[in-house]
């Protein structure tokens, strides 16, 4: 399914369940809707799980402005309202995260509660841009697959790639799909984003905050730090998991977020 919002098509999956609220999965840098397959089979018939790809990414059209974490919002409200939607859960993993933080502080009345996955509030510091301007310069000159190579060594700990060879796969075969465009553009975007911990403590939705263990992206500590911050979070550090938890272990995972969901 597609939505034309502000004249740009926006890929979407929904699994259209009746009489249940609404559950809006946003992925993660660089990746589509298909990371959330084993969170929509999980949450069955408990809510009406609604995934998109970010512009650019998956099956969405890139348009014609550059990216920021802004657009982005703007997108996931757009959606929102083409589907009339008046408040949904959201549950982002990473620029999925930074994206629904975002959305909660422009948008408190649009959103029920929070999912958030090894993500973090604060903005990158001056290494982390630096990072980006480089990664940005490998792709332009490399193209996708070095970078994407690379970049899977961050995202799983040691023992998925053993144990978890479908996940890998799926990831690997979903970036490499994306177009240098595309990257470079969300990388661009990530680096100029907002600090969004200064909003932690008027976050007044109920909110679930998962993490790897081993995540090295956005390490368990920076999930600490957003519990304290906002008022009543639930944490738990996700074993066995790096960066990509929900799909390195999925049983954990999904545990916790059907359980959070049946408390709502
Ligand atoms: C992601 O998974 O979305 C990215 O790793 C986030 C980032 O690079 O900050």
């Amino acid at each position: 399914m597609h939505a034309d919002i502000d004249g740009r098509r926006i890929h979407f999956t929904d699994s259209q369940t009746p009489g249940v609220r609404p559950l809006i999965f946003i992925h993660g840098f660089p990746f589509s809707h298909e990371m959330w397959a084993p969170q929509i089979e999980a949450v069955g018939g408990l809510r009406r799980s609604i995934a998109f790809d970010l512009r650019g990414f998956g099956k969405s059209d890139p348009g014609s402005t550059p990216f920021t974490i802004e657009f982005m919002v703007d997108d996931l409200i757009g959606l929102m309202d083409h589907l009339r939607l008046e408040k949904a859960t959201l549950c982002g993993l990473s620029m999925g995260g930074y994206i629904a933080l975002r959305a909660v502080e422009r948008h408190p009345d649009r959103v029920e509660a929070l999912v958030l996955c090894d993500t973090r509030a604060e903005a990158d510091a001056d290494a982390g841009k630096i990072g980006r301007a480089g990664a940005v310069a490998s792709i332009a000159r490399d193209g996708v697959g070095p970078f994407a190579e690379g970049f899977m060594k961050k995202l799983f700990v040691e023992q998925s790639f053993a144990n978890r060879p479908d996940a890998v796969a799926t990831i690997r075969r979903i970036m490499l799909a994306n177009s240098a465009a595309a990257m470079m553009g969300h990388l661009v975007s990530m680096a100029a984003r907002t600090d969004t911990t200064a909003a932690l403590p008027s976050i007044a939705v109920p909110t679930l905050i998962l993490v790897g263990e081993g995540d090295v992206l956005t390490p368990p500590d920076n999930s600490r730090a957003m519990a304290e911050a906002i008022p009543g979070a639930k944490l738990h550090v996700i074993p066995g998991a790096g960066h990509m938890s929900n799909m390195e272990n999925p049983d954990e995972f999904n545990r916790r977020l059907v359980e959070f969901l049946r408390g709502l």
